[in-house]
């Protein structure tokens, strides 16, 4: 992990937030690398959840909410996390982390004293209105699950979805996680990808729609290029479920810091609408009016958070051959497809061919150009980037046209023609 943490400032993937006033426990500010990785992610799941599906439709929804909606949705009530206090220092523990109490218990020796569970709710409030004395009183979301659910009506009233069909979303989320960590692995700000999948309230259609999306998003992060056996599902027993799901399955990632949870389908049944529709007084059944029903759905939920998705990603692609940190991230992730370098700065035919030849790229794709230093060391920078082509103007470009292209995982070099160039890129990175 320290590793991948000191390559994700080095490179700009990932700094502390606020870093120069000390910074903010559980914030992260992505640099300029991991802008465009997060947005590569975010664009291939939208793409391939949204774009090329005709029964998923998207939201933004607001992240300020009507305070009603979390109290429908069971977070006022249940979102909680049980915590215990050191009564020496008065640190506080998540009381399931048993490791981390029994760790600070032997600091305090024989004076190891702790309160008894509390909960904890874990929304963060905000204050919303310019007089103080009338200010109203909310929370930031704490999933943004409830955004899609309270538009459930407007979806249907607006487009042409049919039963059974999703609300996707991707958006930022904050909890007042007690114990922050391991990275970005649980921060207090963070981004999530869901699917609420509304299906026919039947649990033999819940139950296939549930396999469906599991094996639907396992493909997802398998076609990413994570290892197979990094990768495995994991059951929610009973008593770990939250408050909104009938049957909850993780799919968990074989992490430095042991395997963990990397995203969840969830069956959430008729809870949030049946909810909604109580605290609304709206009404939200769904009405099939071929059959002549009317029924609330359930909904079958995926969400994924994408800080934790960037961070396997990360952590999956990290690979030291030799002397060289090479990122192998699938080029359709990588935030630069392709570098291109003059091999030497000082000479104005090799700049400006490069230079030529960045300028048409970078049309079509991320682009990074650098001219510093030897070109070892710029193939150095690139591999620890995750850039899988750099093509550098070299003397015999001047000659007959062509470049070199070096494939970044096996370090291997191919002359191209430049009239090519576009082409044999694109159809690399694709
Ligand atoms: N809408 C359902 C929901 O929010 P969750 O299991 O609490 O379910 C879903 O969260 C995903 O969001 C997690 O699998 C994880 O990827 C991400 N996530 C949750 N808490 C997080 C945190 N504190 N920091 C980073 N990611 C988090």
């Amino acid at each position: 992990m320290e590793k991948i943490v000191s390559l994700c400032k080095r490179r700009g993937f990932i700094y502390p937030g606020s870093e120069i006033y000390g910074g903010l426990t559980g914030t992260w500010d992505y640099g300029p690398l991991g802008t465009l990785l997060k947005n590569n992610l975010k664009n291939l799941w939208w793409k391939e959840m949204v774009q090329l599906r005709s029964d998923i439709v998207g939201v933004d929804a607001a992240i300020m909410m009507n305070p009603k909606a979390w109290e429908a949705s069971g977070h006022v009530e249940a979102f909680t996390d049980p915590l215990v206090e050191c009564k020496v220092c008065h640190q506080r523990f998540r009381a399931d982390k048993e490791d981390e109490i029994k760790k600070h218990g032997k600091i305090h020796g024989d004076k190891e004293d702790w309160t008894n569970p509390q909960k904890f709710n874990l929304l963060v409030k905000a204050y919303l209105g310019i007089i103080e004395e009338k200010q109203q009183e909310l929370y930031l979301r704490g999933e943004i699950t409830n955004g899609a659910q309270v538009n459930f009506k407007n979806i249907v009233d607006s487009t042409r979805v049919k039963i059974p069909f999703g609300i996707a979303q991707i958006g930022k989320a904050f909890r007042n996680e007690i114990t922050p960590g391991n990275f970005t692995f649980r921060s207090r700000e963070f981004e999530q990808m869901e699917v609420q999948f509304y299906v026919k309230p039947e649990a033999k259609e819940a139950d296939k729609w549930f396999e469906y999306w599991k094996k639907n998003r396992m493909d997802f992060y398998l076609a990413l290029g994570i290892k197979k056996e990094n990768l495995r599902f994991r059951e929610h027993e009973d008593n770990e479920r939250a408050h909104y799901a009938k049957k909850a399955v993780d799919i968990e990632y074989n992490a430095p810091f042991g395997w963990s949870e990397f995203m969840g389908i969830h069956n959430r049944g008729d809870f949030d609408l049946r909810r909604h529709q109580e605290y609304s007084g709206v009404d939200l059944s769904y009405k099939d009016k071929l059959a002549n029903e009317s029924f609330i759905p359930w909904d079958i939920e995926t969400s994924a958070g994408v800080d934790r998705s960037i961070l396997f990603l990360l952590v999956d692609a990290y690979t030291q051959d030799g002397e060289r940190t090479v990122l192998k991230l699938n080029p359709k992730l990588a935030p630069y497809k392709v570098a291109v370098f003059p091999l030497l700065a000082n000479k104005e035919e090799l700049v400006s061919q490069a230079r030529k030849i960045y300028e048409d790229l970078r049309q079509d794709m991320m682009v990074a150009w650098d001219e510093r230093g030897n070109i070892g060391k710029r193939y150095f920078a690139q591999d620890e980037a995750g850039t899988p082509f750099c093509i550098t103007v070299d003397f015999q470009t001047l000659e007959d046209k062509t470049v070199t292209v070096r494939d970044r995982d096996s370090a291997k070099q191919e002359r191209v023609n430049i009239e090519d160039l576009q082409k044999n890129i694109l159809e690399k990175i694709d």
